[in-house]
């Protein structure tokens, strides 16, 4: 079974002049301890499915329609009390910024203890040992001394394995993490995913990667998944999207990663921008900036469909045209 099903997710958000669809039938799953990477261009709703996952959307912005199941009980529809108890004991959030995690009046174990102790049966010794032994998981050196020390005396880097650690204190089954280390200094960046990937792995929690960096979704992903304009474009394992997009747009976005070994020629991005929610275009969505566009495609908007080992939202792998 499925750990999440996101199921035809739609996100508005209503305004004096009109109401925006920010995620337009989302729908995709993740199993108990696999790494989803969700990529896509900024503005794609990303963040927003994200958040709408950790009971976290910002209103006005609301779920006006789809279902988010955690282990087959709906989440979505719980009240604030509810949802923030299943935040911290079954889903950990990593934001951009570790310091929006950590609150600056109190030590890290304080906070780590705090955690700890509300979602887990443990007096203050052990939980104070456990604090002490999810710093040094998380790499933290001289974890003892450090549990006693205040946000801001950390690094930026120290300060994300912190916020990992705090993520993970009361072992949930879940992580989201968004843009976990585009804050950071591009040097340690590649470290702190590995420990992402390392310490969910050894303990089973599945991950949703948000990120731009498709090098990053190679390395660390099982499945990945592409936003465009608010929907899924296409997803399946990280392999095959890679190597055999079946998305133009997934084609476009591979085509753009800068490739060392060939020469620069390879480096053209995709022409044009992606629409403004205001200004979706009929059809699918790419139609304007796809190279493959024929008549269907602007008028009829594709779902998602198996395409080889991945599934497309694109009419190229529709089995005959109606
Ligand atoms: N409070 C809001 N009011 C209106 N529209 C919003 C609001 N928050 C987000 N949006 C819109 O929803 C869309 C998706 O936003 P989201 O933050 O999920 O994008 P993203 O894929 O995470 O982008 P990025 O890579 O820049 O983080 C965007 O077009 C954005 O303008
Ligand atoms: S449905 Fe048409 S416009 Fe959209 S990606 Fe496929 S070929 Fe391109
Ligand atoms: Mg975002």
């Amino acid at each position: 079974m499925s750990l999440l099903e996101v199921q035809n997710l739609v996100v508005e958000f209503p305004g004096r002049r009109g109401t925006l669809r920010a995620l337009d039938d989302v729908s995709f799953s993740i199993a108990p301890g696999e790494i989803l990477g969700v990529v896509g261009e900024s503005g794609a709703g990303k963040s927003l499915t994200g958040a709408s996952i950790i009971g976290l959307l910002e209103p006005p912005g609301r779920v006006a329609s789809g279902r988010i199941l955690l282990e087959g009980q709906r989440i979505d529809n719980l009240p604030h009390e509810q949802m923030r108890h299943i935040r911290g004991r079954r889903i950990g959030a990593i934001f951009q910024d570790p310091l929006t995690s950590l609150n600056p009046l109190y030590t890290v174990g304080q906070q780590l203890v705090e955690t700890i102790r509300t979602h887990l049966p443990v007096n203050a010794a052990e939980a104070r040992q456990r604090a002490v032994q999810l710093l040094k998981d998380t790499g933290i050196p001289a974890a003892e001394q450090r549990v006693d020390h205040y946000p801001h005396q950390f690094s930026g880097g120290m300060r994300q394995r912190v916020v990992i650690a705090l993520a993970l204190a009361a072992e949930p089954q879940l992580i989201v993490a968004d843009e976990p280390t585009t804050a950071l200094d591009v040097s340690i960046q590649a470290q702190i995913i590995q420990l992402l990937k390392h310490i969910c792995t050894t303990r089973g929690a599945a991950v949703m990667l948000i990120t731009h960096d498709m090098g990053v979704i190679a390395e660390t992903c099982d499945r990945v998944a592409v936003m465009y304009a608010g929907r899924v474009a296409e997803i399946g394992p990280v392999h095959e999207v890679i190597n055999h997009p079946a998305h133009p747009y997934t084609a476009g976005l591979m085509a753009s990663i800068p490739d060392m070994e060939h020469d620069r020629e390879r480096l053209n991005q995709i022409d044009g921008a992606m629409p403004r929610l205001t200004a979706i275009p009929e059809g699918c969505a790419f139609n304007p900036r796809c190279p493959r566009a024929f008549a269907r495609c602007r008028v009829a908007r594709p779902d998602l469909m198996p395409a080889g080992p991945t599934q497309a939202a694109c009419w190229l792998h529709a089995e005959v045209a109606a």
